[in-house]
């Protein structure tokens, strides 16, 4: 297969500090081959949708100025959106009721009246199991991995999830403050969909007392009894960290929307863990929730020089001819592997893992201690 001479770039979902930096990258070195690179708004709605875009056009003609300057910038100077995924497009019926259909056959042909060859799509996992459709559907799709919750299978690492991390670990450390002056608890609700990767690495950073995350259902009277034991030793505070995804034993998840064709909008769990433990413990306990914070703002170095690397490295696997694949870092070495089995898995924090079994030798609950027990260590 030959290379492509005019490729498009896409950026899909949540935004993610990094995005910018492979927009610069897969642009520069496109026009570096010679070729032509066009920028699409929001996701895929600026070819979908053109009408909305009256003034600068659904579709952005990448070229070494426009990408001048970008790639310390926090989110995606393309747009995104995670509404209106053309797979699974929401339509209401005439009696008010919604259905999804199938856009993609649609769309490829957009792509071709456009004159683009392929496509480097920037997503998640809805982004990439979009980009998958349209490969299966004859467009050439190359996926770059980016999310901050870190929950792609088959890389090591996304862009994105540094920074999420970084700047947890800034809020967190600042609640110390207050919660060593007033005697608090403070239960500081952090993104991470349904892994625990965010809340674990900040809470381990910044030396919480308790880390809840979806993989390891809680029983908060094991996170009170914690509570307890610090009491008894002088120390009357304690940090909580909570993942949005995380729920108690035998309880749900805490979701606050959920809409046609989206993925449900989760939230809510801290203020119900707060509200538990001051009835369970009777101290005062403030909930703080750090949600889109951590999506903003200038990405690390590690996370710019990852979204660099990616970028790159998408546009060589174009030029070697190279399609249906998402860039992944793999032992510290950038490589290519299959979008579709990219897209498959979850990949969630593993139990078994050194990171837990090290936050768990610090003394750090995760609420599935027994409840009552004498304690087996000191808490933190
Ligand atoms: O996937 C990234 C993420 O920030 C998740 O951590 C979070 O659950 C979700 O996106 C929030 O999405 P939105 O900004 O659409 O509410």
């Amino acid at each position: 297969m030959s290379a492509p001479v005019r490729i498009a770039i896409s950026t899909g979902g949540g935004d993610a500090p990094g995005l910018n930096s492979v927009i610069r990258a897969a642009t520069l070195s496109a026009i570096r081959r010679g070729w032509e690179v066009v920028g699409i708004r929001d996701g895929f709605d600026g070819l979908m949708f053109p009408e909305r875009y009256p003034e600068a056009g659904g579709t952005i003609e990448l070229v070494r100025n426009v990408v001048r300057g970008i790639a310390h910038l926090g989110g995606t100077m393309l747009g995104s959106t995670n509404r209106g995924n053309p797979i699974a497009f929401p339509v209401q019926q005439p009696d008010g009721s919604w259905m999804t259909v199938d856009r993609t056959d649609e769309l490829v042909g957009l792509f071709r009246a456009h004159g683009i060859e392929a496509l480097i799509t920037i997503g998640g996992d809805g982004s990439l199991t979009i980009g998958q459709r349209l490969q299966s559907a004859g467009l050439r799709v190359v996926g770059v991995p980016k999310t901050i919750d870190n929950d792609l299978d088959m890389t090591e690492a996304t862009f994105g999830f540094d920074t999420a991390v970084e700047v947890a670990t800034e809020g967190i450390d600042r609640l110390f403050t207050t919660a060593t002056s007033h005697s608090r608890l403070f239960v500081v609700e952090v993104m991470g969909r349904y892994a625990g990767w965010i809340g674990l690495h900040a809470g381990m950073a910044a030396a919480a007392h308790a880390i809840l995350i979806p993989e390891i259902p809680f029983d908060l009277r094991a996170v009170a009894d914690m509570i307890r034991r610090r009491e008894a030793r002088g120390a009357r505070f304690a940090i909580i960290v909570v993942a949005e995804g995380a729920s108690p034993a035998g309880g749900e998840r805490s979701v606050i929307g959920r809409s046609v064709g989206q993925a449900e909008r989760l939230g809510g769990i801290g203020s119900w863990v707060a509200s538990e433990l001051e009835r369970l413990t009777g101290k005062e306990a403030r909930t703080v929730v750090l949600g889109h914070l951590l999506r903003g703002g200038t990405p690390t170095s590690l996370d710019r020089l990852l979204g660099l690397r990616f970028g790159t490295a998408a546009v060589r696997a174009l030029e070697d001819g190279r399609d249906g694949v998402m860039v992944a870092l793999r032992s510290n070495e950038i490589g290519l592997v299959p979008l579709a089995e990219a897209v498959s898995r979850m990949r969630t924090v593993p139990l078994d893992g050194d990171t837990v079994q090290a936050a768990r030798d610090l003394g750090i609950s995760f609420g599935d201690e027994p409840v009552g027990d004498e304690p087996t260590g000191e808490e933190p």
